[in-house]
């Protein structure tokens, strides 16, 4: 396994280009399975959630390729549909196929994602919402065994509860189903505005988009017509790297973006004291070198993203005075906190809520990463760290940040790859 070696900074400089958003790029993957053609994604992220979901549609027998970061999907060949545990327990994330393949195919097993690092993770709200479109589930031997004989038929969904990849799933089932679904209580994510855009445009019409009540009236079994399109930018990797500026006191531009995706981000850092100066598709962090403290609580969108609190977590360290972290969306998402703790970092946790004592002196050591957003908070403070801190685990990092340690050098910071 590999692991990070990182030597505290003194000051970073220069630009970021931002890579295309894995969260967006996973149900546009699924979505394929919808098409009548060969769909050509581009500005898709070289990561391994998607290189593990493009070899399951593979396994189902789509034909894919992945280079210079297009992915070009053909499930015209898809012949089965069982999403087998040894991939899907790789990446939760799999659970977006479901939807699509029930409302193609009529059947389908997809493994139950299981739980993560951070929490149970469950999938109730999209099995409910399926079998209110006419499915028939059953769980059996850790298997969602799906059937949808006649195909999947509109109904009106209503979510307790806000899940992003619900009504991904959803979304899709509803676009070749017969008749009209209306989800209430739809996630307002832009992975999701995309998702619904690109549908829209590939025939199918959905009104309300980027609302939280979606009406889309299904093909009735009509495959799409998808043309090439380009995944969204990521907004979780460009507020990690504004971060990065900010806790190295650093100016840094980031392109290849969309400003209004990082309002609730931006604003959190301009409350700590940091400016900026944005354009079409860049944005400017001008640092302060006396960060102020902040309370945070996460929410869906477009309120304060959880995927943004480890990193907003491990800055907070740096602010002079005490900040107050609550992580409202899941149950375990403070696994960074022992390790922050053992560079030197003053937390203490209650619950679901973090109080972070600033400014602490951080030392390089050697910790752990144990979830994707943790291991990139583990990152940002190790530029700050005094001397050497080695980041092992990271095969988390690389599910989610393309090229991490290149875009960090290109800026000066200190960072290599090495082997355990
Ligand atoms: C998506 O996960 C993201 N993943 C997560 O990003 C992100 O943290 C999360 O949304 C919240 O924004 C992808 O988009 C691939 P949810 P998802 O369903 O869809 C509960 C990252 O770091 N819930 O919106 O799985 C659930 O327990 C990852 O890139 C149910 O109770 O999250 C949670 O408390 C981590 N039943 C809340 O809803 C369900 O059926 C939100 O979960 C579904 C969800």
């Amino acid at each position: 396994m590999d692991y990070l070696k990182i030597i505290k900074c003194h000051g970073l400089k220069g630009d970021i280009k931002i890579s295309g958003s894995k969260n967006a790029s996973l149900p546009l993957i699924a979505m394929s399975i919808l098409a009548k053609n060969s769909v050509k994604i581009q500005n898709v992220p070289n990561v391994k959630d998607i290189t593990t979901l493009l070899k399951l549609l593979q396994n189902l027998g789509s034909s894919c390729t992945f280079t210079k970061n297009i992915a070009t999907i053909d499930t015209t060949t898809l012949s089965h549909t069982k999403a087998t545990y040894n991939i899907v327990k790789t990446m939760r994330a799999s659970i977006l196929v479901l939807g699509p393949l029930l409302a193609r195919f009529g059947h389908c097993e997809v493994s139950l994602p299981g739980g993560c690092a951070i929490g149970q993770r469950p999938v109730d709200l999209h099995l409910k919402a399926l079998e209110l479109m006419g499915a028939k589930i059953h769980i059996k031997a850790g298997y969602i065994q799906a059937k949808a004989p006649n195909g999947l038929t509109g109904a009106d969904i209503i979510f307790d509860k806000i899940t992003v990849t619900g009504t991904a799933n959803i979304v899709m089932a509803a676009a070749i189903a017969n008749g009209v679904t209306t989800i209430t209580n739809a996630a307002l994510e832009p992975e999701i505005v995309q998702l619904c855009q690109i549908l829209n445009n590939s025939g199918v019409n959905i009104k309300g988009i980027g609302t939280s009540q979606i009406t889309i009236i299904g093909t009735n079994k009509k495959l799409l017509t998808i043309d090439t399109f380009a995944v969204i930018a990521d907004r979780i990797e460009a507020g990690t790297y504004l971060c990065a500026g900010a806790i190295t006191n650093s100016i840094i531009t980031l392109k290849n973006i969309e400003n209004r995706h990082l309002n609730s981000i931006v604003s959190k850092l301009e409350e700590m004291g940091c400016t900026f100066i944005k354009s079409d598709n860049s944005i400017t962090l001008h640092p302060t070198n006396h960060l102020k403290p902040i309370n945070i609580i996460t929410q869906e969108y477009p309120a304060f993203p959880t995927d943004m609190q480890a990193q907003f977590l491990a800055l907070a360290t740096q602010a002079n005075g005490t900040s107050i972290i609550e992580e409202r969306l899941f149950e375990n998402r403070f696994m960074h906190v022992s390790e922050l703790q053992r560079m030197g970092a003053d937390i203490h946790l209650n619950g679901h809520v973090a109080t972070v004592n600033g400014k602490s002196r951080l030392s390089g050591t050697d910790v752990m990463a144990t979830d994707l957003r943790a291991s990139s908070a583990l990152v940002l403070a190790a530029l700050v760290a005094s001397g050497e801190t080695h980041i092992h685990r990271i095969y988390h990092l690389d599910r989610g940040y393309e090229n991490l340690q290149n875009k960090l050098q290109i800026i000066g910071a200190n960072i290599v790859r090495l082997k355990e």
